[in-house]
């Protein structure tokens, strides 16, 4: 039953709102802070695109400036063939990166690269903007990986539903080089039940190396620890081994902020002594 001392009264004459459900005085301050924050985020989000758009417009009269300032027209013809000289060469070099970006993600998925799975069962559990967090950040994953020298070879799985509307949403989704499943991980690899392993801070067994023949699952969850336990629960009543990665002795982060992790990362980017896993903090 709610606390009456602390449910609000509408503050609306009766008539007008009488349908508006009541709030109680936790849940406005939280939608209060919730709307500040949103407000906060809009902010940022306007100044940034404002830097862009002002970046642009200062290069685009210095170029002129240039130009108008060239001692002759062949002068002149000779900046603007350099200008677009270098603009082939920009592209190039992208169609280069894509293409061995391409190459990498192909070998991984041939058998070099490790398997992780997201596991993205838990859309329920999630709140709008939680779900909007977890979206963010499996576009973070796939670019991190694509850029890896040894990527792992991912798979999404359980992706139907709210989860995968806000998937397929992200630009050049639909070519991303993953596997992707509607079906839970334990039907997609139900040949390989024994070689699953969930990653989960809550496992009593620490990982302190990979192993290639193990297929790691990793809780597509963003929950600031509301659903503590969940995974290995899940693990535990699935029989399915877990394991926990000592990311405490590497970053100094906890475990509800570490909301999506993979593989070949740290050794680049951090130094684990072993092959790499990759943290993003859900901020
Ligand atoms: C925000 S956490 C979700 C926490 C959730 N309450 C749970 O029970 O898993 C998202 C995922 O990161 C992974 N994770 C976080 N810390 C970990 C650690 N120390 N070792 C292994 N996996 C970890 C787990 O796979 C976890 O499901």
């Amino acid at each position: 039953m709610a606390d009456e001392a602390e449910v609000e009264q509408p503050a609306v004459p009766a008539g007008e709102g009488a349908q508006t459900p009541a709030l109680s005085k936790s849940a406005r301050k939280k939608l209060q802070k919730q709307e500040r924050q949103a407000e906060r985020k809009a902010a940022r989000k306007a100044a940034e695109k404002e830097r862009r758009r002002a970046d642009v417009e200062r290069r685009r009269r210095e170029w002129e400036e240039a130009l108008a300032a060239a001692p002759s027209d062949e002068a002149r013809a000779e900046m603007v063939a350099a200008r677009r000289e270098t603009r082939r060469e920009r592209v190039g070099r992208r169609a280069e990166e894509r293409g061995a970006r391409a190459e990498r993600l192909r070998r991984a998925a041939e058998g070099a690269g490790q398997k992780v799975v997201l596991d993205l069962e838990f859309a329920d559990l999630m709140r709008p903007n939680e779900i909007h967090s977890l979206t963010q950040q499996i576009m973070y994953c796939y670019a991190v990986n694509g850029r890896s020298a040894n990527p792992a070879h991912l798979w999404l799985t359980g992706c139907s539903g709210e989860m995968a509307t806000h998937l397929q949403r992200i630009p050049g989704y639909d070519k991303w080089n993953i596997e992707k499943a509607a079906k839970p991980y334990l039907e997609a690899f139900e040949d390989r039940k024994g070689n699953l392993v969930y990653l989960t801070a809550d496992a009593e067994t620490v990982l302190d190396d990979l192993d290639m023949s193990k297929i790691y699952i990793i809780g597509g969850l963003v929950d600031r620890n509301r659903w503590k336990g969940i995974t290995l629960k899940k693990a535990a009543e699935q029989g399915i081994q877990s394991a926990k990665l000592p990311i405490g002795n590497y970053l100094k982060m906890s475990s509800s902020q570490v909301s999506m992790m993979f593989l070949p990362f740290i050794r680049e980017n951090v130094g684990l002594p072993y092959y790499s896993l990759c943290c993003v903090h859900h901020c």
